[in-house]
């Protein structure tokens, strides 16, 4: 029979599953919880709107609901009604972006200034120290991009023969349009730094069409292993590398339990992350694809479960129907 007891767990997700690193997230989420009969998830998406981000937890404030889980999409304007639910008593998680308050219970992600410090001591070590890099960021108002950028800077910054120009991306037709300008001015360019793999790959796909993508080399950010992520960008070698940037999604679930149970948590739970490229891009996928079947063999064996007990309820039922009768 089920626990009578259920925790309720709001999920405020900012951008669209049409991002798969998000639509990972959620899914991720969704797993964990269906392994734990007494979670109700319930999941909002304000598609990429502050606006509808501060409704969607206003909305969870009001159902009071036993644990709070943001993944933020700006750092700001989100602040008010975060501490809002952090004064109510509802603990509230933080996921993969920064909020500008620390009034909130635990934050979790992957450090993105050790993403930056990976990505530039791969670049020394490549190159010899010797390189023209071209990085692209994102905007400014979203701590990942500021945070992998500040790490690499302070890694390239100690070698002298190391040239960086940066430009920034808001999206995905600017990319074009500045990064074309980029390869224009500059007949050199031996890396590209993106502040994630979709941009890099949209940033290949420009060199592609001038011809120079063979002499540049891409390296994102986040590894998605999926059809159109970062491993298998790797493993095609249009990548030369991806840092693995891990959604969280499970983690936050495991958090979200602990903290409705009245556990003491860490208030920065950081995620582990990794370097991929050609030498182990197979390995990590194998890894994935693996985890993947397993999860899906748990779901399977979880449907299963749930019909047998349907089954054994209306036999119970009649059963107590017939020695009454
Ligand atoms: C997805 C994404 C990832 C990135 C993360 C940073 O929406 O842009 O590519 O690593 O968000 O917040």
């Amino acid at each position: 029979t089920k626990d009578a007891r259920t925790i309720s767990i709001g999920f405020s997700q900012s951008i669209s599953e049409e991002d798969n690193w998000r639509k990972s997230m959620d899914n991720t989420m969704k797993v964990e919880a269906s392994l734990h009969p007494e979670i109700d998830l319930t999941i909002y998406n304000a598609n990429g709107s502050t606006k509808k981000q501060i409704e969607d937890i206003e909305k969870m404030i009001e159902k009071r609901v036993d644990v709070l889980i943001v993944a933020p999409y700006g750092s700001d304007s989100i602040v008010p009604v975060i501490e809002k639910a952090n004064k109510k008593g509802i603990p509230v998680i933080i996921v993969d972006r920064k909020v500008n308050t620390s009034n909130y219970t635990a934050f979790l992600g992957a450090d993105n200034i050790e993403v930056g410090h990976i990505a530039g001591k791969y670049i020394v070590s490549m190159s010899k120290a010797h390189a023209n890099i071209l990085e692209i960021k994102a905007t400014t108002a979203i701590s990942p991009s500021v945070e992998r950028s500040l790490g690499f800077k302070q890694i390239i910054d100690q070698y002298p023969n190391i040239k960086k120009t940066t430009i920034t991306a808001l999206n995905l037709e600017s990319i074009n349009n500045e990064f074309i300008k980029v390869l224009d001015n500059e007949p050199n360019i031996d890396y590209v730094f993106a502040f994630n793999d979709i941009i890099a790959l949209q940033a290949w796909e420009v060199a592609k069409r001038k011809g120079r993508e063979k002499n540049i080399k891409f390296i994102g950010i986040d590894g998605l292993n999926d059809p159109n992520g970062g491993i298998q960008a790797v493993k095609e070698g249009i990548l030369t590398a991806t840092i693995l940037y891990p959604t969280g999604g499970s983690e936050a679930i495991k958090l979200a339990i602990k903290l409705a149970n009245k556990e003491i948590v860490t208030k920065n739970n950081v995620l582990n992350t990794i370097l991929i490229d050609s030498l182990n891009a197979d390995i990590m996928s194998n890894q994935f694809d693996r985890i993947a079947i397993q999860q899906s063999n748990i779901e399977t064996q979880q449907n299963v479960i749930g019909e047998q007990e349907k089954k054994y309820l209306t036999l119970y039922n009649l059963i107590k129907l017939l020695t009454f009768l």
